[in-house]
């Protein structure tokens, strides 16, 4: 088997990766989560981006979420932990893996630099998607996942997100290369690099082209990450999931879908 042709995600291969929920399981021992994103600015407020990533990483089973976004977030998940500040800051939190930069706007580089300071295993998303970021991760040697979609994967790279829809797979696989990360290249199909390691995700439709589907996804890669699964792994497993989600809910209801149903059908979506 080469190692640098693209395996396509399968059920068998991914099931065994599935972390264990044993008996004395209790929420502080299955993978805490800290989400840190959103930005409050004049006339201009992105609250639910995080809030997505909240219940994206409690849907794929997170034990306990602490959400650290502006005050004032107008939705506060009532099982999240919130910690709300007035501008990008890492507080104390006792957790094991990061989702960083969902609706961060101007703050999303900020965020992602905060966040660096944890020194945990981290999903950065969304507006914590640059260059000085993704290469700072890389100096830290820090396991760090990069979920870009087309024009994130192009602002990385110094390229147009038309180049990037050319060649998703050699994208992907430029990005880990350059940056010595783990990159989820998320589209039709998505794709996750590592090294020479290189996988296809056979799972998704386009009903997931709406708003916050994605912020969902970083939080449910962060929760597997926190339940101790290594980047690549958490990365094909959480892109499979999150995919088959959205295929149940598709084939139930058709388009018109909320990314928090997305969240919702997580559960479903896991027990593959
Ligand atoms: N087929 C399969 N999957 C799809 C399709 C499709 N046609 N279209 C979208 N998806 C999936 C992607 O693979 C991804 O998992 O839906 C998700 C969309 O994620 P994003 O592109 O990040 O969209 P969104 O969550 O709305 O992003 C929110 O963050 O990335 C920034 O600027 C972006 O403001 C936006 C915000
Ligand atoms: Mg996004």
């Amino acid at each position: 088997e080469r190692e640098d042709l693209p395996q396509v995600a399968t059920p068998e291969a991914l099931r065994p990766l599935l972390p264990k929920r044993p008996l004395t399981a209790h929420k502080g021992s299955v993978g805490r989560v800290g989400v840190l994103g959103g930005y409050r600015g004049e006339g201009l407020r992105y609250a639910g981006a995080p809030l997505l990533a909240a219940l994206g990483a409690y849907r794929m089973g997170a034990g306990l979420v602490h959400l650290v976004a502006p005050e004032g977030t107008p939705l506060e998940p009532l099982e999240a932990v919130f910690h709300p500040v007035s501008s990008p800051t890492l507080p104390p939190l006792k957790v094991e893996a990061l989702a960083v930069g969902m609706g961060g706007g101007p703050w999303g580089k900020a965020w992602a630099l905060e966040a660096l300071k944890a020194g945990l295993p981290t999903v950065l998303d969304a507006d914590a998607l640059h260059p000085e970021v993704a290469e700072a991760y890389r100096k830290a040697g820090l396991p760090a996942v990069l979920t870009p979609h087309a024009g994130e994967a192009g602002r990385l790279l110094g390229v147009s997100p038309e180049e990037v829809g050319k060649d998703p797979l050699g994208v992907a696989q430029a990005l880990a290369e350059r940056f010595g990360l783990t990159v989820v290249l998320k589209g039709n199909p998505t794709v996750v690099a590592e090294g020479k390691r290189l996988s296809l995700n056979p799972t998704g439709n386009p009903a997931l082209a709406t708003g916050g589907t994605g912020d969902v996804l970083a939080g449910a890669i962060a929760a597997l990450l926190a339940a101790g699964l290594p980047p690549f792994e958490a990365a094909r497993l959480g892109v499979y999931l999150h995919g088959l989600a959205g295929d149940l809910l598709a084939e139930e209801k058709g388009v018109g879908l909320l990314a928090r149903e997305v969240a919702e059908a997580l559960p479903w979506a896991r027990k593959l």
